[in-house]
């Protein structure tokens, strides 16, 4: 199948990215034709220091090779480096409506959460999203629970599209992961895990052993003492199970079991020993590959040069379709 995905340069990547979408990025490329991007242009809908966004952008590429996205199995890019997904996007906002814009979840909390930049990037954020996963003849886009309505629209857009000007995108589907879709804040379960928020409210995958103590030791739990598995009435403790269950691959029922009579406390401890030990080689391959820029450079080098290729393709269809005048 062919598998593309992508995650956002800035803020640090924490567990909910991993458990949700990258930990399945690596398992899928051991089996399927992989692209992952690194959407530096979808950052620019929320202001950013340039300086930082370039060091961001560098250092997004490190943790990805570090929690073991392969170069040689996958192509890893960085999504300014293919000019055809702006192109791309520009043509699909075309056969967009601003209402369906307006409906999308995403666009309508950053644009309260952003009142005095309201821009235009942050409504047409999901074409820009379709263009990347279009432009690939993508199947398969493994994902977080919190990405599903962009995944919608960009199959709504490619059936409109082909509906239109006959058969040229492919409909990908959503891949959830089959539990950690949606990893809760340890401050606030009720809410999604988001590199947005307070750092005490997110485990990040390079977080050094103090702080995961730490902010494991203070995750928020619920009332009482008993440990179940009971997302609803208590959405702490369940996400603290489900996160250790993800970690270390033993069922939610055995750590019931295995924590049953001895309290939260031993669970926390527990739980922040399994993350530390589990996260240690990818904190040691980050250190490995900070000092290895060319590397980095000549990766992202071959990796624009393998998604422009097939971009191109697409795009020469595309062009075509919509009645573009030629000039090769
Ligand atoms: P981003 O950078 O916010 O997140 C990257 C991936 O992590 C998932 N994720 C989570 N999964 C479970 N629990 C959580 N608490 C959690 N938080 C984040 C996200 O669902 C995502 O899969 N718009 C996208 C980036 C993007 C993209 C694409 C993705 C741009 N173009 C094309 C797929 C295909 C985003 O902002 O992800």
């Amino acid at each position: 199948m062919k598998i593309f995905s992508g995650i956002q340069p800035t803020g640090k990547m924490h567990i909910g990215n991993y458990l949700g979408a990258i930990k399945q990025w690596v398992e899928f490329q051991q089996t399927d034709d992989c692209m992952f991007c690194v959407v530096d242009l979808h950052a620019l809908t929320i202001p950013q220091n340039p300086n930082a966004l370039r060091k961001a952008v560098a250092e997004k590429v490190i943790e990805l090779l570090s929690v073991g996205v392969d170069p040689a199995k996958s192509i890893l890019f960085v999504q300014s480096h293919v000019k055809e997904h702006t192109e791309l996007a520009w043509m699909l906002s075309t056969l967009t409506s601003m209402g369906e814009l307006e409906r999308m979840t995403q666009y309508k909390e950053k644009a309260r959460k952003n009142k005095a930049n309201q821009n235009a990037g942050l409504l047409t954020y999901p074409v820009l999203m379709a263009a990347d996963i279009l432009l690939y003849q993508t199947e398969g886009v493994p994902v977080g629970k919190d990405q599903g309505q962009h995944l919608e629209i960009t199959r709504d857009i490619a059936k409109r599209f082909n509906a239109r000007f006959g058969k040229t995108f492919v409909e990908p589907k959503t891949l959830f992961p089959k539990a950690g879709a949606k990893v809760l804040s340890l401050k606030d379960p009720k809410k999604k895990m988001s590199k947005s928020d307070d750092p005490e409210s997110y485990i990040a995958l390079f977080d050094e052993p103090e702080a995961i103590r730490k902010k494991i030791m203070s995750a928020v739990t619920d009332t009482g003492k008993e440990i179940r598995y009971n997302p609803e009435r208590k959405p702490g403790i369940s996400n603290l199970l489900l996160i250790y269950s993800l970690m270390n691959g033993k069922s939610i029922a055995e750590l019931e079991r295995q924590f049953k009579t001895k309290g939260y406390a031993a669970l926390k401890k527990s739980l922040a020993e399994i993350l530390i030990e589990t996260l240690e080689p990818f904190r040691r391959k980050q250190k490995e590959l900070q000092s290895r820029e060319l590397y980095i450079q000549e990766i992202l080098k071959q990796g624009a040069k393998k998604a422009s290729s097939l971009a191109e393709i697409t795009m020469k269809e595309v062009r075509k379709r919509m009645g573009l005048l030629g000039n090769e």
